[in-house]
């Protein structure tokens, strides 16, 4: 297939592109470089800066003709968005109708987005959730997911347009920027590698479902080679792991003489979120093929025997 992927020189995007590369896709790189690094595209795959807001990133789609669309450019952070509504919504809700409306003019057949667990009401406990739980988001970054999701399976039902949108859980691996913001298992391996404690926001009891990079870029292909539509899709592990138990995981592999803080909660983020990866399964065949325990230890040696940890900012 022709696939124009936007946000593929970031964490996900650089892993999803050799991915769809190795299965002998035609690739089209849309990306800002915002927060994708230059160092992340391949030179073999032909790679347009622009922004999906403009004019050139559309012109670009409609040049490329492609048969589908993997979109995740997109501004993320839970946490950002609260202080940055206005950009949230215009990155995350404005870029994805951009690309959208590129992509119809463009007679683009499918059109896979990246959303995120941020859509979901919170749980009253680790349980998975699967795709009918509630959807109330806590931060602006989880309602302009949600409300980029609508767009993109409504759009999908008047034109004739596939779509799917994997909501995806806590990504880890292999490449994540540093941020304040996202990656708490790339923030922790930083604080700890530079001998400072992990801070874990509130009791730390709150449940992640922490899902491999690779795990990811396999599920975005297999939902472009896919024909499933209208589908919003948990893309995860099934399994929890409290913040609590990920720092302890780490401190003992890293600096063992070192305690976790604990800080503030932060109201915006939700408590306990687990997937309930049914749907992925049956829908497209994924099922997770790593362990949060089995990366870890992989992720701090390459950390440990990196000359610096640049390769991982
Ligand atoms: N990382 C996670 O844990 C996680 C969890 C849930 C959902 N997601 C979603 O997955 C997708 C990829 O996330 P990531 O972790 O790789 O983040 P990332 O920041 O590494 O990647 C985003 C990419 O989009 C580009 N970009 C941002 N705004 C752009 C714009 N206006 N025009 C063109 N390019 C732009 C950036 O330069 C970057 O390369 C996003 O849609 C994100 O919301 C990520």
């Amino acid at each position: 297939m022709r696939i124009c992927v936007t946000g593929g020189a970031g964490f996900i995007g650089h892993h999803t592109i050799k991915e769809l590369q190795q299965h002998g896709h035609e690739l089209l790189i849309i990306d800002n470089l915002s927060t994708g690094k230059p160092e992340n595209l391949l030179p073999e795959i032909p790679f347009i800066n622009a922004d999906i807001l403009e004019t050139c990133a559309a012109r670009a789609i409609q040049e490329f003709k492609p048969e589908a669309i993997l979109h995740l450019a997109a501004k993320v952070s839970v946490r950002g968005s609260v202080d940055g509504i206005a950009d949230d919504a215009r990155q995350n809700f404005l870029g994805t109708a951009c690309v959208l409306e590129a992509a119809c003019a463009a007679g683009v057949k499918r059109f896979v987005m990246a959303s995120s667990m941020a859509v979901y009401a919170d749980a009253p406990s680790p349980i998975p959730l699967n795709e009918i739980w509630p959807s109330a988001p806590r931060s602006p970054y989880g309602i302009s997911k949600l409300a980029a999701e609508q767009l993109l399976h409504q759009t999908g039902q008047r034109t004739g347009m596939t779509t799917a949108a994997l909501r995806l859980f806590n990504a880890f691996g292999p490449g994540q920027a540093l941020s304040p913001y996202v990656g708490v298992v790339t923030i922790f391996i930083n604080r700890l590698l530079s001998g400072e404690a992990p801070m874990i926001f509130g009791d730390g009891e709150q449940c992640r479902d922490f899902v491999h990079v690779a795990d990811i870029a396999r599920a975005c292909r297999l939902a472009l080679e896919s024909s499933c539509s209208g589908q919003s899709i948990n893309i995860g592990t099934a399994r929890g792991t409290t913040v609590n138990q990920l720092a302890k995981m780490l401190i003992d592999n890293v600096a063992p003489s070192l305690k976790a803080v604990h800080v503030g909660t932060r109201p915006e983020e939700n408590r306990n979120s687990v997937a309930d990866i049914g749907l992925a399964r049956d829908l497209l065949g994924y099922s997770p093929q790593h362990s949060l325990e089995e990366k870890l230890t992989e992720l701090i040696e390459a950390h440990l025997t990196a000359p610096t940890s640049q390769s991982f900012l």
